[in-house]
């Protein structure tokens, strides 16, 4: 675009180069309070979704050894065919599921396995149904697409703490619908979907033809099972092969490998093609070596996984216990995930309370409204660092709190 001069005008002209949803898109408060943060010295960030545990060496190793091994070229589209067989091998040992690797779509991160899975099932103008509080991305995943996200929110109290309305949640779905969106065990509420409200929404999505997309990547972060292996309940256990169920899952959470960016989708036999050609286009394949990474941490994780899981739990009882001493927070026992998600009386502006946390007690959180509609006045913060940490942090947030 030129003025009256005929002199290019490169903001104008940049403005309309990109596409219109991108202009769109809805901000990110999570991602602005680690802009606002970013720089300060002597900062403990628990706004992130990790652990500060290395990747384990043993699963190094594996990638390493891959890496001499001449692992560095492309591999097929849907994944190295042994990290596939691994998985199916997973879900039979830890799960006692039969997932064939046919099934199994090994992708380049739990968030690529999130927009495979959009790209392929929804269009502009389609719903997608979505249990809130959410991870903020996986909304901008799906606005992305173009399609509408309609928000359905748990509900919250003291002594229930977070609980899924199923009806609320059936009342949501339309003709558009083509989505409903599960993420369980749940950043940031930890809430987790029971076996039976799984069982009801895959009925309710069977009957209605709409695909049920779940989110299991904190699966195995619970600290009580009923299961021989810790792990929260999985929509596999209650689905038929040929469900219109795609479930998302990552090794970022359990095996301390978020820096990897490896991910998969279970779906059913007809998706394979279909998930194929759209991560063709998309990423061609997953990286070859460090694949082989993963089939260690699926093979010889679990002694790792339980000092993890140990380590969060005492983390999640001392952060329960210490919140129980300050009457003005409130926070639902988090029964999964490493997050606490917390409200604090008489301050309902979650982004200036995140702020006061940094500007004076140096402790970056997450403002709740990064995570759906309903979620303002929250604050999350992650527990999965070393107690010793967590204990300053605590420290630290107590002037505020006690203010
Ligand atoms: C619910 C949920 N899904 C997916 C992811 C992303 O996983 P990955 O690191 O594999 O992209 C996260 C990360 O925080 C998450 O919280």
């Amino acid at each position: 675009m030129t003025n009256e001069k005929n002199e290019f005008i490169h903001e104008e002209r940049n403005g309309l180069k990109f596409r219109p949803v991108l202009h769109a898109l809805t901000s990110n408060p999570g991602i602005e309070m680690m802009s606002y943060a970013a720089g300060r010295e002597n900062m403990i960030t628990l706004a992130q979704g990790e652990g500060d545990s290395p990747t384990p060496d043993f699963i190094s190793n594996a990638a390493f050894e891959a890496m001499k091994n001449g692992k560095t070229i492309y591999g097929p589209t849907l994944g190295q065919t042994p990290l596939r067989e691994a998985i199916s091998n997973y879900y039979k040992n830890i799960y006692k599921i039969n997932v064939p690797a046919s099934r199994i779509f090994i992708t380049a991160s739990g968030s690529t396995a999130m927009h495979l899975s959009l790209a392929a099932l929804v269009d502009k103008g389609d719903e997608v149904v979505a249990v809130t509080p959410i991870w903020k991305n996986l909304l901008g995943a799906v606005e992305l697409t173009q399609a509408t996200t309609r928000q359905v929110s748990l509900n919250h109290s003291d002594e229930k703490g977070w609980t899924l309305d199923l009806e609320a949640l059936f009342a949501a779905c339309t003709e558009k619908t083509k989505v409903i969106l599960v993420v369980s065990p749940s950043n940031p509420t930890g809430w987790t979907a029971t076996h039976e409200e799984m069982k009801k929404i895959l009925e309710f999505a069977r009957k209605r033809g709409i695909w049920v997309l779940a989110d299991e990547v904190y699966s195995r972060l619970v600290f009580e099972s009923k299961h021989e292996h810790l792990r929260a309940d999985s929509f596999l256990d209650v689905a038929e092969s040929d469900d219109l169920l795609l479930v998302v899952n990552s090794f970022s959470k359990t095996w301390s490998m978020t820096g990897w960016r490896l991910g998969w989708i279970v779906g059913p036999p007809e998706a394979e093609e279909k998930i194929r050609d759209v991560a063709l286009y998309n990423n061609l394949c997953p990286p070859t070596f460090t694949q082989y990474g993963a089939i260690a941490a699926l093979e010889q994780g679990e002694p790792f996984l339980k000092s993890q899981i140990d380590l969060w739990r005492s983390n999640r009882d001392l952060l329960v216990n210490h919140f129980k001493t300050r009457e003005n927070v409130h926070m639902a026992y988090p029964e999964a995930t490493f997050y606490g998600f917390f409200k604090v009386e008489g301050q309902p502006d979650c982004k200036a309370l995140t702020k006061r946390f940094v500007d004076e007690a140096n402790v970056l959180l997450s403002p709740g409204c990064a995570f759906g509609k309903t979620a303002r006045g929250y604050i999350r913060m992650c527990f999965a660092v070393s107690e010793r940490r967590l204990i300053e942090a605590l420290d630290r947030m107590d002037k505020i709190l006690k203010s």
